[in-house]
């Protein structure tokens, strides 16, 4: 089956299965603006549970913060967001539709890219295990010309984006005879910059109200809160801060459901540092985080890093981490080495010193800034599309969502084999003992095997089900969702064996 297929189907199981809802939907929905259902709080709240632990707890040197949504408006014209955080847009005249020019011409990008994977995949299938990938692709003419194309254009693309030039991108489009997927027209507007800030009032007084803006980005809350911390907590440098919160981006192109959203959640880390070795610990994070993904066990091959072609105007270096989606690979996360600017921009704008004594160098500074910044609902749709699975079985088939169980929203659910003779009466006996552990869920209607498929569409990892031999023994079946093997075990063995599986430590000792 298709790609774009599989994430359609994806799409309608988190809706049909309490993950996902449009947001308004009753009144036919707000664009790009999504509600999480009763699975989908607790996946999410897990994933979140996963990014503060393994940030706050095992680092003793990195502590958190909850920052206010709102703040001066002053902050963001330091920060260089009312000036500079803008999108390059265009519209297609014939369709009305807008576009963000350099997706446009990334997708062009990708799909050079995909030309030549494809000649490789053809090439690898007709020589089997004799193939030299390399070789291939240092003598191969049509993957040589190919890939001179890819350079040629990513060249061009970088220098147009550096110098902020939107006369050259609105050119590579005309040049690259790239068409509306809509209308299938070239027929575009020039390329305007768009400011992706949300702006609302505060308060009113009779010389009006103040406008302020909804955060674009947690960090800048860090930013502003760097002498609270340092000073209360006697934070010594190096040291981190993270901090989980709402953001919001009047995004022109939202598209591939809550990949691209208006109203979204960040779970940031700002690293703070001493001059000079900021490249280092860039490093380091970037390392760090890898593995923090990779642990989940969706398969290394499915992760990369991609250097940004052009740099925020406050960073030194930055890369992205790419997970390959049903759409391609695309980024979950950024890590960006921010230099100093965010802190000096502060002391400047606000009159105040912003600065560290280190006593081993005997001065003051101002900190440079690592920086980890990873979407709660993109790593959602990553976790979620790569636990999506359609499975065909003996007799039927099965759509099963292999969610890693320590992030599964509900662990186990306890089924009384028959709705009678006790038997609810031991499930609810044997939830009641498991429920100050684990997330457990009662179900009785419906045959055992709907019960079944109905727990592998949510990802519930454990089956317990309560049987006649049960209120003699105390023994019931366990049936784990990935093998659908079940073995016989003691009631009192059962929170033991889940929580071996669901705990976070599992994660952690991979870190
Ligand atoms: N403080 C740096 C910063 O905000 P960013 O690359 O613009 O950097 C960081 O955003 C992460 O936030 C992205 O990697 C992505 O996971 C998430 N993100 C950004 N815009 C988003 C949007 N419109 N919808 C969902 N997630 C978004």
């Amino acid at each position: 089956m298709a790609q774009e297929d599989i994430f359609k189907k994806l799409v309608a199981h988190c809706k049909e299965y309490g993950y996902v809802f449009q947001s308004s939907e009753v009144y036919d929905g707000l664009s790009a603006v999504y509600d999480y259902g009763q699975y989908g709080v607790e996946l999410k709240n897990n994933i979140k549970k996963y990014w503060w632990d393994s940030m706050v707890l095992l680092h003793e040197n990195v502590v958190g913060l909850d920052s206010a949504i709102f703040m001066h408006p002053t902050i963001w014209k330091a920060s260089g967001h009312v000036d500079a955080f803008n999108d390059p847009l265009i519209d297609n005249k014939d369709s009305k539709k807008r576009y963000r020019a350099d997706v446009l011409i990334e997708e062009q990008l990708a799909k050079i890219e995909e030309k030549i994977n494809k000649e490789i995949g053809k090439a690898q299938k007709r020589f089997g295990d004799a193939f030299d990938e390399q070789q291939f692709r240092e003598t191969n003419p049509r993957v040589l010309a190919n890939q001179k194309k890819y350079e040629e254009l990513h060249t061009r693309f970088a220098k147009a984006l550096n110098d902020n030039d939107l006369q050259e991108l609105k050119q590579i489009i005309v040049d690259q005879e790239i068409a509306c997927p809509v209308s299938g027209t070239r027929n575009w507007t020039d390329v305007r910059q768009f400011n992706l800030m949300f702006a609302t009032e505060m308060g009113s007084t009779s010389d009006g109200a103040m406008k302020v803006f909804l955060r674009p980005e947690t960090a800048q809350g860090i930013f502003v809160n760097y002498l609270n911390v340092q000073k209360s907590g006697r934070m010594k440098i190096p040291f981190g801060i993270a901090q989980i919160g709402k953001a919001f981006r009047n995004e022109i192109v939202a598209r591939q459901f809550i990949f691209r959203m208006r109203e979204f959640e960040q779970m940031e880390m700002q690293f703070f540092v001493r001059p000079g070795t900021e490249l280092d610990w860039f490093e380091k994070w970037k390392s760090i985080r890898m593995k923090w993904h990779q642990a989940l066990g969706f398969g290394e091959e499915n992760y990369r890093f991609h250097e940004h072609e052009k740099l925020a105007h406050y960073a030194n270096a930055a890369v992205d981490v790419e997970y390959k989606f049903p759409f391609g690979f695309k980024e979950v996360e950024g890590i960006h080495s921010r230099t100093d600017f965010d802190l000096s921009q502060h002391e400047k704008y606000s009159g105040r010193k912003i600065r560290y004594f280190d006593p081993e160098l005997n001065e003051s500074y101002v900190p440079f800034v690592v920086e980890t910044s990873i979407g709660v609902d993109r790593m959602f749709l990553q976790v979620i599309s790569a636990a999506y699975c359609e499975e065909e079985l003996e007799k039927d088939s099965r759509v099963v969502l292999k969610l890693p169980p320590v992030l599964a929203p509900v662990k186990l659910a306890v089924m009384p084999l028959v709705k009678k003779d006790g038997l609810p009466e031991k499930a609810r006996e044997i939830i009641d003992k498991l429920k100050f552990d684990f997330n457990c869920q009662y179900d009785e209607k419906d045959s055992i095997g709907k019960r079944y498929r109905r727990q592998d569409a949510i990802g519930t990892p454990f089956c317990v089900t309560v049987d006649h031999q049960t209120t003699q023994d105390n023994t019931v079946t366990i049936r784990y969702r990935d093998s659908m093997e079940q073995e016989r075990v003691a009631i009192t063995e059962l929170g033991k064996i889940i929580g071996g599986k669901v705990s976070m430590r599992n994660l952690f000792e991979k870190l």
